[in-house]
């Protein structure tokens, strides 16, 4: 149940509009766009900043992240950071579960009124994790992923391509700094800290994902556009926007 609530009230904080009208959405069409990348690679910020760059512009918009969202995505999420799951091939299925269900019942419902979706990980998080990564064929990805979203593709993906020594110095840090504050407040840490498996794997593994998205991004250049993720938050920031609106003057209604 608390899974529940807390999908609901991710979704409330980018004000879905419910009756599916606004006083100013200058688009024709909600747009679809993903972000993607490694470990500490600054995705999470960079589609906050966006969603929020996108409201203020008068665009409609939600952001999402994967996996999550639904109850069944919560539920994924907490079994994929548990690290109990063995079989790469398992883990992908259930992610592919995730997303089939947030496709049904959060993504097409929006775009489908209009809104423009920014999601934190989607098809090819999968391809780069569970197939790059861990050698789960490619085919059988790109087959699931077909059925699981129904065919529905990104009009863009932004992918923030980072060098895991770099990330994993990011990540490093950040966890230092939480487990400083938690001293401070008494907290037990083992309990508060979020484990995420696969930031405690090798850089052989994140290596692979790495050059997967890479390979997956120069493959399809159109919509894909490439982020360098070592640069400064407003850099990054300005680059993505400069990327979405180019897109975004594809749809303005005059
Ligand atoms: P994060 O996006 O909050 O970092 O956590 C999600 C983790 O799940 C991240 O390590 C990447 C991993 N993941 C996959 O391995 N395959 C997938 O299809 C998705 C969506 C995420």
């Amino acid at each position: 149940m608390t899974s529940k609530k807390n999908s609901e009230r991710n979704l409330k904080l980018f004000n879905f509009p419910k009756d599916g009208k606004s006083s100013k959405n200058i688009l024709s069409k909600g747009l679809f766009i993903t972000f993607e990348g490694g470990e500490g690679s600054g995705k999470s910020t960079q589609c906050k900043r966006l969603v929020n760059k996108l409201v203020d512009e008068g665009i409609n918009s939600i952001l999402i992240h994967e996996p999550g969202n639904t109850a069944l995505g919560e539920q994924v999420r907490k079994w994929v950071k548990s690290k109990s799951i063995q079989s790469p091939l398992a883990e992908t299925y259930l992610f592919c579960a995730a997303r089939a269900e947030l496709c049904k019942s959060v993504i097409v419902p929006a775009l489908n009124k209009g809104v423009t979706v920014i999601v934190d990980r989607f098809i090819h998080s999968t391809l780069a994790y569970q197939g790059y990564g861990k050698g789960v064929d490619l085919e059988i990805i790109k087959n699931l992923n077909k059925i699981t979203t129904n065919e529905l593709v990104p009009d863009l993906t932004i992918l923030l391509d980072i060098d895991p020594n770099i990330s994993n110095t990011r990540i490093n840090k950040s966890i230092n700094i939480e487990l400083d504050s938690l001293e401070k407040s008494n907290k037990n840490k083992r309990e508060n800290q979020e484990g995420n498996k696969y930031e405690s794997m090798n850089n052989n593994f994140h290596n692979k994902v790495r050059n997967g998205y890479l390979e997956m991004a120069n493959n399809n250049r159109s919509s894909w556009s490439i982020v360098g993720g070592h640069q400064s938050e407003s850099r990054v920031a300005d680059s993505i926007w400069k990327r979405v609106k180019r897109l975004i003057e594809n749809y303005k209604v005059t």
